[in-house]
């Protein structure tokens, strides 16, 4: 099992996905895929994209999936099996700060939520760039978690907690803004750039979501919020759902652009 900063399982993924389907749909058309395409899937999960991007290749094309975590790529495999897509899917395990892919071997790229994961973005999203062929589409979707916005009294736990989240759980927790900045100094042109609000008025799903609980452990452990401040949010978020008038809401941000032919 990995145990890098912001690990999610593969339960929380495809509960995720359900919530982001059409963000993932977007991103699906953005990258304009045409029947017999190579194309790759950064960060893959559980392959719950590779999956969906096999049945837009069909049969003559190939969808790859790369993630670092052997977990996630045994159920991407398991996935694509009971999806009938096996024949062509292609899975690596590997850090996707450096590809293992030739230059100019897809026609086209996408990440989703992976971003804020890595140390050096900028490094993975030129290696997108290299192995993707000329006049071929790049696509990245990260949470702009400086978005994140809960209704609320403690205003100022909500915020200590979400900057310790940005800044000492997601080893990049601000990748969502800095996509169009990330995809300039990349070089890639035409950039085009969609923003999906998301809102939820239910806690459970806003903490499992977020994975709240680990963010308020791990800011408390480290001082970052005190536990009577912790206490009472916790307290008020509890109130507010009891009241039923708990809301949340966040951008997601998906930046997508050509590689210059
Ligand atoms: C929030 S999940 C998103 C998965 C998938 N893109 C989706 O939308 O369902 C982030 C994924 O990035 C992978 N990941 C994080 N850092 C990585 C790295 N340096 N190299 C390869 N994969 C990485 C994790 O293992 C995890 O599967």
């Amino acid at each position: 099992m990995n145990n890098h900063q912001g690990y999610v399982n593969k339960d929380y993924l495809e509960n995720a996905s359900l919530v982001f389907k059409e963000i993932k749909k977007s991103s699906y058309e953005k990258m304009s895929i045409a029947s017999g395409d190579r194309v790759l899937d950064v960060g893959c999960g559980p392959g719950i994209d590779v999956a969906g991007l096999a049945k837009q290749v069909s049969q003559n094309g190939l969808a790859v999936g790369i993630d670092h975590d052997s977990e996630m790529i045994a159920e991407a495999k398991t996935l694509a099996g009971s999806l009938g897509v096996s024949e062509n899917v292609e899975f690596h395990v590997h850090d996707v700060a450096a590809l293992p892919f030739d230059n100019n071997y897809f026609n086209s790229c996408r990440s989703e939520r992976v971003f804020m994961h890595l140390t050096d973005p900028l490094t993975t999203l030129k290696e997108m760039y290299r192995v993707t062929k000329p006049k071929g589409h790049i696509v990245v979707t990260d949470s702009d978690w400086s978005s994140l916005s809960i209704d609320g009294h403690t205003v100022d736990t909500e915020m200590k907690l979400f900057q310790f989240h940005r800044d000492e759980v997601m080893a990049s927790g601000y990748t969502g803004r800095s996509l169009f900045r990330l995809f300039r100094e990349a070089g890639i042109s035409d950039i085009q750039i969609n923003i999906f609000p998301l809102f939820t008025t239910n806690l459970g799903a806003f903490s499992n979501l977020v994975r709240l609980q680990v963010i308020e452990e791990r800011a408390s452990a480290a001082n970052a919020i005190s536990k009577d401040e912790l206490a009472s949010w916790r307290e008020q978020l509890q109130q507010a759902a009891d009241d039923d008038c708990f809301f949340c809401s966040m951008n997601i941000i998906s930046v997508s652009g050509i590689k210059p032919g």
